[in-house]
């Protein structure tokens, strides 16, 4: 280590370096949304990527790795979001230093480094160490005294104090079950000047000792009653947070005296023009950024659930300390750029995402803004009435209206009221919250077009799918029948009904896939079948019309799927999981779906996405997704466990609801996803995809239309058509009509500016004859004509153009054009003092019908082209004349 104060980005680096001396490979960050792992919200330890492989379930090609892993502890349950800003330490964003081994070295080894890496390389004086081990561990407490030398009274021993077995600060266990050990923690004195007592004493929580690094020996599986499996074998986990350690060695004590925060907590003073820098409101918008930031990168975006409400909530209350400070403009997403400056060379993904997680945020600003200033008075004048009138306590149905109409997550009113001495009635939030539900869900099962009457439903089975395995089928029973909505024994022909058959292979529409289309017959009986839709969530309801006979409840039919059109519907879905698969590789793992039509002659899939996409990387996807098609991977199906399809790698939509047993469609190494739909057997069958459109939907949500097989052969045989007629028409070859238009559009040019100037000649030539053609009137010049063709301006400059030739000069031009005339009067010299444009004008357009005038000089309007033109043009000689006598 230089002599130096090492920044957070040193020590990061140091950290990877002596592991990696030491053989282990660098992992990157895995994403804060966990891959493999629905009942955890966020990834909260570094240990969280490598779980499958400490159960044997996975093996990589490593058995030691290091990573320094991005982890968030906010909502669900690790959750920090409410101390923040309150304490010294906490965050809900973190970043965790960690090291691995997955059957390899152990105790030893483990010790050993850690010790050198801190007393060594950061050279942290040994005396303000001291350690803790697991009561019966008498391995680790042997290689701290003898091997490392420390003083038997720097070690303490910690047992199941949490009131178990196995209930310890010094027994990790990630979960209720899964791979837990005995660890050895290392602590640092920040000094007798803070108050608190070293670990396992009364006043260990005090600020003076710091847990800084815990090392796991992860030995067990801790099975759900609670008895302890071993591993296949013993593994090290280790875990130190980057913020205390940076405090520790930069000769701080609170993290937010770090250089990373002290850094962003100038830039948020600098945006919210807040003077004084240990405002708590700065600490709580320079954690939270972080955390918002990296949850954009990681796929999530705002919204009303899951994950997507923890992250509105943390930027909500990022707002309102910004609202607290005096800001009424959107500053948060401006801070992105410091968290990118700070973070995004050992993140590159943020340097990726960056100008999303700018928009998004931003987006997310205005929208709050509407509501924040008049959600805040409200709150006030409900704190003035609950603090008088309810012993200070904010009522459920009042924080509900904050919720439902100023956008304020419960916790924001929480925090607002527990900075006024108040609180809330979380219950009666609840019971507001849950009458909100029912109202809705009343709302929706009235206007629902696919309900089916209570009784019904308790009657029926779900209906029985055959549709994955076959197309047709025949002895299939009619459970229901619905006319008009309404449940009735039979129907006839001519009928619109609902037709609910015990079994069928029609697909019903769900997940983006279209209904089926086709036929049920009976004897004498043929119901033509115009879509497919899920009635009551799991009865297929075959919608259309009795052609012919009569079809009654407990009749038998055979049931046939238009094959053509389902096959082509099946290309389309396979090709949406490719894309959905290309886009996220393309373009980074923000990219989740937002919506999908899958059609027979058709794809669409919304995603979201902040920028449209360029031309090259529609052009990386398109290839990319043709590649899988070649590969010609098997498309598997599974049903599993959701637990283990999340194991497998699926991709779920977070949110969506699935059963307990869930069907997993994999395509080679290409793509896994949760899906209930119809798909081809290998991705070659998918023949070709073809990218239609990209477009844009909403904020952040993009849409692309893309067609396959037969229809991307015919789009590309229409567009080649069109090329070859367009290359026809140019004379050659598709190949070189580009560079044949070009010479063309090139030659246009040129001879567009030829025709100007020759036009420019012309009209100064016509003039010139013109000129010669006036007649002398006392002096003055006089000229009338009619110009075919000549439009109101050529008509303006040829007037111009006579005035200088003809010096004390009258001039009448009239342009004539489908049967109307366009009329100049110029007038020039010495004839300005005795005759006006606009007299000759108005007297010329009287005689034609027309109107027009100007200034004296010059005058125009227009009238009717034909005889009386020409005679008035004829007496406008005349018509001077008299006027130059007048004068
Ligand atoms: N998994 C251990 C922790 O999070 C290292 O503390």
């Amino acid at each position: 280590m230089s002599t130096k104060t090492p920044t957070t980005a040193d020590i990061r680096r140091d950290f990877l370096d002596f592991f990696a001396a030491r053989d282990h490979t660098i992992v990157p960050s895995a994403s804060l949304v966990p891959g493999n792992d629905p009942t955890l919200l966020f990834t909260n330890s570094g240990m969280v990527q490598f779980k499958d492989v400490f159960l044997g379930a996975e093996k990589r090609s490593y058995v030691r790795a290091a990573d320094v892993q991005r982890c968030l502890r906010a909502g669900g349950k690790h959750n920090d979001l409410d101390q923040v800003g309150y304490t010294a330490r906490h965050h809900t964003f973190f970043e965790m230093l960690g090291n691995w081994s997955f059957g390899d070295y152990f105790k030893k080894d483990a010790i050993a480094w850690s010790w050198e890496l801190l007393t060594k390389v950061w050279k942290i004086p040994p005396g303000r160490l001291l350690v803790t081990v697991y009561q019966t561990d008498d391995e680790a407490y042997g290689i701290w005294r003898d091997d490392i030398g420390l003083a038997p009274e720097r070690i303490i021993r910690i047992g199941d104090n949490k009131g178990a077995p196995y209930a310890s600060d010094n027994f990790w266990q990630m979960a209720d079950t899964g791979p837990c050990g005995p660890c050895t923690e290392i602590f640092y004195d920040h000094g007798a000047h803070i108050a608190g007592g070293p670990p396992g004493s009364p006043d260990e929580d005090g600020d003076r000792f710091i847990e800084i690094w815990n090392l796991v020996f992860m030995q067990f599986d801790r099975q759900p009653d609670g008895s302890l499996q071993p591993l296949p074998a013993p593994c090290v986990d280790t875990g130190m947070g980057l913020e205390r350690l940076a405090a520790v060695l930069q000769g701080v004590h609170g993290n937010y005296e770090i250089d990373l925060f002290q850094v962003l907590i100038r830039k948020a003073a600098e945006l919210t023009g807040t003077a004084d820098l240990e405002n708590k409101s700065l600490r709580v918008i320079a954690d939270h950024i972080r955390a918002c930031s990296f949850l954009i990168v990681d796929g999530v975006l705002p919204s009303n659930e899951g994950r997507g409400y923890v992250l509105r909530r943390i930027i909500r209350r990022a707002l309102r300390h910004g609202w607290m400070l005096g800001v009424r403009q959107p500053f948060f997403h401006r801070l992105v750029a410091t968290v990118d400056e700070l973070m995004g060379e050992a993140y590159p993904e943020l340097r990726r995402s960056r100008e999303l997680v700018e928009r998004a945020l931003k987006a997310e600003e205005e929208r709050f803004a509407e509501t924040l200033d008049s959600g805040m008075r409200i709150f006030d004048e409900i704190a003035a009435r609950s603090g008088d009138a309810k012993g200070g306590t904010i009522p459920g149905a009042d924080a509900f209206r904050l919720y439902d109409t100023y956008g304020f997550p419960v916790d924001l009113t929480a925090d607002i009221a527990r900075e006024r001495g108040l609180s809330v009635d979380m219950a009666g939030f609840e019971a507001a919250m849950e009458h909100q539900r029912e109202t809705a869900r009343a709302a929706g099962k009235f206007s629902s077009s696919t309900g089916l009457p209570a009784d019904l439903v308790a009657k029926l089975q779900p209906t029985g799918f055959l549709g994955y395995d076959t197309l047709t089928a025949g002895g299939l029973e009619v459970v229901a029948l619905l006319r008009g909505g309404r449940p009735v024994d039979s129907i006839e022909a001519g009928d619109e009904a609902v037709v609910l058959l015990d079994r069928t292979p029609f697909y019903a529409e769900s997940g983006g896939q279209v209904g089926d289309i086709g036929e049920l017959d009976g004897q004498g009986v043929r119901f033509c079948v115009s879509d497919t839709q899920k009635y009551a969530g799991q009865f297929h309801g075959h919608v259309g019309r009795l052609a012919a006979g009569t079809l009654k409840v407990g009749d038998h039919v055979v049931a046939s799927v238009d094959g053509a059109r389902r096959g082509a519907t099946i290309l389309n879905h396979s090709a949406t999981h490719l894309l959905h698969a290309a886009l996220r590789s393309v373009l980074g793992t923000h990219v989740t779906q937002k919506g999908s039509l899958v059609a027979p002659d058709r794809l669409r899939f919304d995603f979201s996405h902040f920028q449209p996409m360029t031309a090259a990387e529609l052009a990386e996807v398109e290839r990319r997704v043709n590649a899988d098609i070649r590969a010609n991977h098997a498309a598997e199906v599974h049903q599993m466990g959701m637990q283990e399809a999340l194991d497998f790698g699926a991709m779920a939509l977070f949110g969506e609801k699935y059963g307990e047993r869930v069907r997993v469609l994999r395509m080679g190494d290409a793509s896994t996803e949760l899906c209930g739909g119809t798909h081809v057997a290998r991705t070659g069958d998918i023949g070709l995809f073809k990218i239609v459109s990209e477009g844009g939907v909403s904020a952040g949500v993009r849409r692309i239309e893309a067609l396959t097989g037969q229809g991307a052969l015919d789009h590309v045989a229409a567009e080649e058509r069109q090329l070859d007629e367009t290359a026809h028409l140019l004379g050659g070859t598709p190949a070189e009509a580009a560079a044949k238009l070009r010479v063309l559009l090139d030659r246009q040019k040129k001879l567009e500016r030829e025709l100007e100037s020759m036009k420019a000649k012309a009209a100064s030539g016509a003039t010139a004859d013109l000129a010669s053609s006036a007649v002398e009137i006392d002096g003055i010049k006089v000229l009338a004509a009619r110009l075919e063709g000549f439009d109101a301006k050529a008509l303006r400059e040829a007037v111009d153009r006579l005035k200088q030739q003809l010096g004390d000069t009258v001039v009448l031009l009239a342009g004539a054009s489908g049967g109307k005339a366009a009329l100049v009067a110029g007038v020039g010299g010495a004839a300005l003092k005795r005759v006006k444009a606009g007299d000759l004008l108005s007297h010329v357009a009287g005689l034609t019908n027309g109107k027009g005038g100007g200034r004296p000089d010059m005058a125009q309007g227009g009238g009717e082209d034909g005889p009386a033109l020409a005679a008035a043009l004829e007496g406008v000689p005349g018509w001077v004349a008299g006027r130059l006598q007048a004068a």
